[in-house]
């Protein structure tokens, strides 16, 4: 589906998806960080649908997960960062959520 252009020398860093650890390449974004571990779907509807990244460009919102603590971000358009929290968004995000405590 999705292949790399080139490999990169970029450093390695940690980030936590679903509270897994996750070793992804600095200056990735979220979105194609998680491609893989996510089986390609970043939140749900408020019925339950599944969605994912599709436009990797922040026009569609289909990417929006909780980030750091943080609901609704477009993950395509946020960077790695080591140590990140990264969450699906299931449903409405409930901006009273804390951290590490998601549905
Ligand atoms: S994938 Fe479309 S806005 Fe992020």
């Amino acid at each position: 589906m999705f292949t790399k252009v080139s490999d990169s020398n970029n450093k390695k860093i940690t980030i936590y998806f679903e509270d897994e650890p996750v070793e992804v390449e600095e200056g990735m974004t979220v979105a194609a960080a998680v491609l893989e571990p996510s089986h390609g779907w970043t939140r749900t509807t408020h019925g339950g649908h599944k969605r994912g990244a599709f436009c990797h460009m922040g026009v569609c919102h289909e990417c929006l997960m909780t980030i750091d603590g943080v609901p609704n971000q477009q993950a395509c358009l946020t960077p790695v960062a080591d140590g990140m929290k990264v969450y699906r968004q299931n449903g409405e995000p409930d901006f009273h959520q804390e951290e590490g405590k998601h549905a």
